[in-house]
């Protein structure tokens, strides 16, 4: 294809603001698809979803497009992942496009999440269309969300397009302006093949399936290839783009986007942001900006039922079939058992992993404090030299006489919300040792940067800033790196045992507040039994807060006066329900929520 008939471009949204209704008029209107078959064609995709237990990744769609000036375009519409923990991911969409779409809700208005991808995507240099989407709603105010993408964001808003996904309107316009606006890719067919690997996901059927962009030369089937950062060889089997349905194509020519199939078995081995190129005359240099996947949370994983620890060890392979950017290695707990220690890229990549083992697999699971990696410098001793450690699980914590320095990973949140919530928020970021980098207001908004300790946000900080701002603020953030701070190891004992799965990582100036606050939440979750049970949390050996649970005097059933005897069999049996969901602590029973929630904040 001619490089000036050729059109790559991404759509920015904040979630919800209608990113997937646009995507689908798109392609409705490009493929001349009635209402009807473009519903039976995507119900057609959620079949085979079900069918298969996998989500098809990759929602990127060749389009072609009539314009007005007569000529006929091939857009690329490259689909990025939606949320801030794929940061990198999204960073490499972008680079294997020349422009993006920026969906704003026409009542909504600029939100946090948008901001930190349009920054992104002016970083590629992107020309960037500014769309109004939602204009069908009564409180659709496009003049004002106009003031706001100048003001906020600094770009020129007034050739914006007016949309409404919906209904309908306005699409032959989005598709016109991608036209006008966007420019056309550049590059070569007669230098060696250069392609960047964008995504890769796992397809029973098809083996890993490789979305690439050419930058020069072209990509055929029969090619072999070559990954310059992993470094491994292939075969092209199969060359192709999605439209939505698969069809193949004899190459991937200069400026295209498209996908490739190369008898690959793992995605691990198809690295995102890897360049490929062919084993003779290939290109000598990479790309720039490639970077191999590294989780910054990690958290234990543990079936609540001891019997599903196999089960769970296959859904996790499973999962990681799909997914190389978790890592999981096989952990033994003495209050939970076996399980597994897993690393993710963030808070929410975690608990998409967790919700898919648990809704897709249907496993009762136990998640550990998520806990982030910190950098831990030891001293030498008599037997031992002085070395660099990473923790990435508090059970491991080395001796504390050993420890010269510890570092934390630091991160910058950016949170927009309307400004009635801001005090609240502001206290919010003070107490987890956060520090205030700016504030500005725009319109009844603000927004206000925050350097905060990741640590100190893994828990519950985006559960917390939802509910204070009753669901109104958003948050984004990025790492900025570690930097040292007095970090100690807290320990949880009931009745005089420590309970490894509760101990945690705290800053000393905090460790107090958290201590009690634990210890009072145990004391309410874990049920009374026949004889007293202290609940101490201790530093070292230095305990720092404490609280007891009584007694319980009388049999429960000794209510039943001894006369009901099915009342009496339907307690009894109660009792032993409730007890298969507790976990055995030498002789305390603890439930499995307990875990989780004594951890939460309040
Ligand atoms: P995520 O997939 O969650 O990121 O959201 P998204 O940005 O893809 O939004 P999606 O297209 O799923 O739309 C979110 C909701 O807004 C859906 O209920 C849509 O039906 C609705 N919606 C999308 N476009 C319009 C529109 O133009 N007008 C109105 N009234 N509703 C719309």
């Amino acid at each position: 294809t001619d490089l000036s008939l050729i059109r790559n471009f991404s759509i920015i949204a904040h979630i919800d603001h209608g990113k997937s209704t646009l995507a689908d008029r798109l392609i409705q209107i490009t493929g001349g698809l009635s209402e009807r078959e473009l519903k039976e064609q995507v119900l057609d995709n959620m079949d085979i979803e079900r069918e298969r237990g996998i989500t098809i990744k990759a929602q990127t769609v060749r389009l072609d497009y009539t314009a007005k000036d007569g000529k006929t375009y091939e857009l690329n519409l490259m689909d990025t992942p939606g949320h801030v923990d794929f940061a990198y991911e999204v960073s490499r969409s972008l680079a294997a496009c020349e422009g993006a779409l920026l969906v704003v809700d026409a009542a909504q208005g600029v939100e946090a999440q948008t901001l930190a991808n349009v920054y992104q995507s002016i970083e590629h240099d992107h020309e960037i269309v500014p769309v109004i989407n939602k204009i069908d709603l009564p409180a659709a105010d496009p003049d004002k969300v106009k003031l706001e993408i100048e003001e906020v964001i600094g770009l020129d808003a007034s050739e914006a397009v007016l949309t409404s996904a919906k209904s309908g309107i306005g699409i032959e316009d989005v598709l016109e302006a991608i036209v006008t606006k966007i420019p056309p890719p550049s590059g070569s067919r007669d230098k060696p093949l250069k392609a960047m690997l964008v995504d890769s996901w796992y397809d029973p059927y098809l083996g890993v399936v490789i979305l690439v962009r050419v930058l020069d030369g072209a990509l055929k089937k029969g090619d072999q290839i070559r990954f310059m950062q992993g470094g491994t060889q292939h075969l092209v089997d199969r060359v192709g783009c999605m439209r939505p349905k698969i069809e193949q194509l004899s190459e991937i020519g200069p400026g295209e986007i498209g996908f490739i199939t190369a008898q690959i078995k793992e995605v691990e081995q198809a690295r995102v942001g890897d360049t490929i190129t062919t084993v003779k005359n290939g290109a000598t240099e990479a790309l720039p900006g490639y970077r191999e996947p590294q989780p910054v949370v990690f958290c234990g994983l543990f079936p609540v039922d001891a019997a599903d620890f196999e089960k769970l060890r296959e859904s996790i392979g499973k999962l990681r079939l799909n997914d190389a950017s978790f890592s999981y290695e096989m952990e033994t707990s003495a209050a939970l058992g076996f399980g597994f220690r897993c690393g993710f890229l963030g808070l929410l990549h975690l608990e998409i992993i967790q919700e898919r083992l648990t809704r897709e697999y249907d496993l009762d699971l136990i998640t550990t404090a998520p806990s982030v990696v910190y950098r831990i410098q030891l001293g030498h001793t008599k037997t031992e030299d002085a070395q660099e450690i990473l923790l990435h699980n508090p059970a491991d914590y080395p001796d504390p006489s050993r420890i010269e320095s510890i570092e934390e990973p630091w991160i910058k949140a950016t949170i927009y919300t309307p400004d009635e919530y801001l005090g609240s928020i502001l206290k919010l970021c003070q107490d987890r040792r956060g520090i205030q980098t700016d504030l500005t207001y725009v319109g009844g908004r603000a927004q206000v940067s925050y350097e905060l300790p990741l640590n100190e946000v893994v828990f519950d900080f985006y559960d917390r800033l939802k509910s204070i701002s009753r669901g109104y603020a958003s948050f984004d953030y990025e790492q900025i790196g570690l930097r040292e701070g007095d970090l100690v190891k807290m320990s949880i004992l009931v009745n005089g045992d420590p309970v490894d799965a509760l101990s945690m990582i705290v800053h000393r100036s905090v460790a107090e507040d958290r201590g009690r606050h634990m210890c009072e939440r145990l004391k309410e979750l874990i049920p009374r039994h026949l004889f007293k049970i202290p609940i101490q949390a201790a530093i070292g050996g230095k305990v720092i807060a404490r609280e007891t649970i009584s007694a319980l005097r009388k049999d429960v059933t000794a209510k039943c006066y001894g006369g009901d005897i099915t009342r009496k069999k339907k307690l009894l049996e109660k009792q032993k329900k409730g007890k298969a969901k507790m976990r055995e602590y030498g002789n305390v029973s603890i439930p499995q929520e307990a875990f989780i929630a004594a951890l939460r904040m309040g």
